[in-house]
């Protein structure tokens, strides 16, 4: 069998560890896809710095040229952001390739319009990657639960506000002392704004919500509050209560089953509840059904290794797909559920 050529845009936390394992898995990937994964250019901004295991002839500056070279099976997306990634997720399809991307704000802002695009070029896109890092969500919520219907969607997906509230929680140290620790350990980031005040979740929220109602949600449908308000006395009025505060991702159905919503702000969890457990820097979405009841997903929601690993799940499946010539669920999934714009908080 003819090997499967990927192109790698961006190189540099994940995307070095998918062309990591990509490497030292190659016979075990081979062997699951049914043909050997090749991988065919490395597109980096910046050529000079050096990357171990990656042949110095694969990279290239030039993201454009090599996403549309017309022989590529898959294109990989780890740069993130708006533009150029979503130019150059255009141009891969219209050029031959389906595409792997983690790319969060881009999918929750453009989701429809780049299924769309897949869609008319028969090509696939998956994103596993995007929300939640390693945990298996868009394909168990997309695929596994096709037939089931859920009604409710409760996650902790950003890692660095669940680090700091726990912190609160468990030292009674306030917000800044909490975040200080946070950027010391390097969770949280520099300009921490995109975590702390809940962007970051209410993209994955909007992503989450799509998939699991089968329908379109943007980012700006999704209600926002951040969480940097929370203060020591809040946990101990909680703990009082026999709760704890979580920033939490909150998708749902209406009752009457004709609209959703989807929201992200701070929520009393009790303690008794599984994702009042959850420590750290981990994520977990918990998920209400008809028929399969209350389920739990629980893991590493960020790193470069856990989520290559959720981007190396995805270009498995579209490998297979590929060599199967058919594609995974595109746009015509997606029913036309009205979005209500803001939820009941
Ligand atoms: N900043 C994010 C988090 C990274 O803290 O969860 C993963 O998207």
């Amino acid at each position: 069998t003819r090997p499967l050529k990927v192109a790698l845009l961006g190189c540099g936390v994940v995307g070095s560890e998918v062309a990591r394992i990509m490497t030292t898995q190659a016979a075990d990937l081979a062997a699951r896809i049914g043909a050997p994964v090749e991988l065919a250019g490395v597109a980096v901004r910046r050529p000079d710095r050096v990357r171990e295991g990656i042949a110095p002839e694969l990279v290239t500056t030039d993201a454009t040229a090599l996403v549309k070279r017309g022989d590529l099976d898959v294109v990989v997306e780890v740069i993130g952001g708006i533009e150029p990634a979503r130019t150059l997720i255009t141009t891969a399809f219209a050029h031959g390739a389906s595409v792997v991307s983690a790319n969060k704000a881009l999918l929750a802002q453009d989701g429809a319009a780049l299924h769309a695009a897949a869609e008319e070029h028969g090509k696939d896109l998956y994103y596993e990657a995007a929300v939640a890092g390693a945990i298996p969500l868009i394909r168990p919520l997309r695929e596994s639960l096709a037939g089931d219907k859920v009604n409710r969607v409760l996650g902790i997906v950003n890692g660095t506000t669940n680090f700091i509230l726990d912190k609160m929680d468990s030292t009674g140290a306030g917000y800044q002392e909490a975040l200080d620790e946070a950027t010391a350990l390097g969770y949280a980031e520099a300009d921490p704004t995109a975590d702390v005040e809940g962007f970051d979740a209410a993209a994955k929220a909007a992503i989450l919500a799509g998939i699991a109602f089968h329908t379109r949600v943007r980012l700006d449908d999704v209600h926002r509050e951040g969480m940097t308000e929370v203060t020591a006395a809040d946990f101990a009025s909680a703990r009082e209560m026999g709760c704890t505060i979580k920033l939490l991702a909150i998708c749902e159905r209406a009752a009457d089953g004709g609209s959703v919503t989807a929201r992200v702000h701070p929520a009393m969890i009790p303690l008794i509840h599984p994702l009042a457990s959850v420590r750290g820097a981990y994520n977990a979405v918990f998920v209400e059904s008809d028929a399969a009841g209350q389920l739990m997903f629980y893991g590493p929601g960020a790193g470069g290794a856990p989520t290559a690993s959720a981007v190396l799940g995805d270009l498995v499946a579209v490998c297979r797909n590929r060599l199967s010539q058919t594609t995974g669920p595109g746009e015509s999934a997606y029913a036309a559920l009205p979005v209500s714009p803001m939820g009941e908080v």
